[in-house]
């Protein structure tokens, strides 16, 4: 067994009352990804043997096994929520025979970074401790934990909580993070011993500490500089401070790396959103999860985008709103423009103003400028689609494939009945609707829609071709 070997419990079973949700508090994002989901995986980066999350909710459990199961991550149930300590002692039997270290966190810490977690573990096992506790000095430590020291305000004594603290104790602006590190087999000896006469009637974890010293264990500390990262979130004024902080700490690190925001303030990245240099971002820019901007990527303002790869020298105008998407390299979105999960907007195309484009691949250098709704098409290069053209990609029962091959011109106000083929060369008249395939190299006028389908079955209503 290695002692030096390191596991992660991480306390998500509370009751998250002052939250006034139905969702488990853990469970409220942060940048777009659970509280709960930035503390594990801050506590990946010490490489654990086990994580535990130890909940009350189905709904986290289902979290877990639904993004975490992967990661060596298991799931403990506290049935009852009778305090922190009372949460870690559900975790034993899970630790059975380690003996190792046990890092304790919070699920409400999501700001909690893998590098203060790194810091933490190597300075318990350098002063070789049996416990070691993090702190911070706070401007308002009302409701925290207060870490009470000797008379030289050296050694550690106990931690008390803010209801049971004194008058002069709760002038203390030292608190207890939330964030402990253990041997393990002194750790649970420990927790067996901790009563709940306490204001609360809560068995509390951090009566650890007083315990341990009175059982003659080292009990450190570890005293973080960056207070704002660790309070905890209890209520949702928090959690919006918690994600002002993240986002804040995004564009600095984003501007750092050479992205210019003329509004920083005004741009809400997504905890994993990449972007690459010289990318410029206008004001009111907001992303969703799993967003990679390549290098001199720009984006105009007011546009939303998500789960979407935008290649080096894209421009994306005012309003555009892109989910589950590619852009091309030097290719042109927007102003207003849709792109709705699996466009693929080939190199240097041209998607304007009023287009919408889902599951559809427009080729190289092909244009729709205007006014468009482009649905289930593959659509090769240099094509040209007029403005008004529709896709009619839906027959009431089900959607169908169009395939526009090279170098077609389709002509404005066009209305393209799938499935059809339109060969290279091709051009539609203005107004045409196609039903038919199309060879290569023809022109094709047609004034009105006929529904020549064989299996269609509801009554067909036709009106002369003049
Ligand atoms: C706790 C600490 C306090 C510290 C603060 C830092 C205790 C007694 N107090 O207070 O010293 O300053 O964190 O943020 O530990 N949980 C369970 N089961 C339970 C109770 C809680 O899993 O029975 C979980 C919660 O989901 C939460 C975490 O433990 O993630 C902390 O609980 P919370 O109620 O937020 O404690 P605080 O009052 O913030
Ligand atoms: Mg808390």
């Amino acid at each position: 067994m290695n002692s030096e070997a390191v596991s992660v419990i991480v306390l998500a079973a509370g009751k998250g009352t002052r939250m006034k949700s139905k969702t488990p508090k853990v469970l409220h994002k942060v940048a777009g990804r659970e509280m709960l989901g930035h503390v594990l995986n801050a506590g990946f980066a010490t490489q654990p043997e086990k994580s535990i999350v130890v909940y009350s909710h189905t709904e986290v459990l289902d979290y877990i096994q639904d993004n975490f199961t992967l990661q060596n991550t298991f799931c403990v149930e506290q049935k009852e929520q009778l305090g922190t300590a009372h949460a870690v002692i559900a975790c034993e039997e899970e630790l059975q025979g380690f003996e190792g270290h046990v890092l304790i966190l919070c699920g409400d810490v999501p700001l909690l970074t893998t590098e203060l977690v790194e810091r933490f573990v190597t300075s318990h096992k350098s002063q070789n401790n049996d416990i070691t506790f993090m702190t911070a000095f706070v401007d308002d430590p009302t409701g925290l934990g207060r870490v009470v020291r000797d008379d030289q305000d050296e050694e550690v004594r106990a931690i008390v909580e803010h209801k049971d603290a004194t008058e002069s104790e709760r002038q203390i602006d030292e608190i207890n993070a939330g964030i402990y590190i253990a041997k393990a087999p002194c750790l649970f000896d420990l927790l067996r011993k901790i009563g709940d006469n306490n204001a609360q009637g809560e068995f509390y974890i951090t009566d650890i500490v007083a315990l341990g010293l009175r059982d003659g264990l080292t009990v450190g500390t570890f005293t973080a500089e960056n207070a704002d990262a660790l309070g905890g979130v209890n209520s949702r004024l928090q959690l919006a401070n918690a994600e002002d902080l993240y986002q804040n700490a995004l564009r600095e690190h984003f501007m750092e790396h050479g992205v210019t925001m003329v509004d920083p303030q005004s741009v809400f990245f997504s905890y994993d959103t990449q972007v690459g240099a010289d990318c410029e971002l206008g004001p009111n820019v907001r992303f969703g999860p799993d967003v990679r901007l390549e290098n001199n990527v720009f984006v105009e303002g007011d546009c939303y985008i998500a789960d979407s790869y935008i290649n080096d020298g894209a421009k994306i105008y005012s309003f555009s709103h892109i989910v589950g998407s590619e852009v091309g390299h030097k290719s042109k979105v927007g102003p207003f423009a849709r792109l709705r999960p699996e466009s693929d907007i080939g190199d240097e195309a041209k998607v304007g103003s009023f287009v919408e484009i889902k599951k559809s691949r427009l080729g190289y250098k092909t244009s729709a400028g205007h006014l468009s709704y482009i649905g289930d098409a593959i659509i090769g290069n240099e094509v040209n689609i007029g403005a008004g053209t529709v896709f009619a990609n839906y027959d009431g029962a089900a959607k169908h494939t169009t395939h526009v091959e090279n170098n077609v011109f389709i002509g404005s106000n066009t209305t393209i009945v799938s499935p059809v083929q339109i060969g290279a060369g091709a051009t539609t008249a203005a107004s045409s609707v196609i039903t038919k395939n199309v060879d290569n190299d023809i022109l094709v006028i047609s004034k009105v829609s006929r529904h020549d389908k064989a299996d269609w079955t509801r009554p067909v209503k036709r009106e002369d071709d003049e």
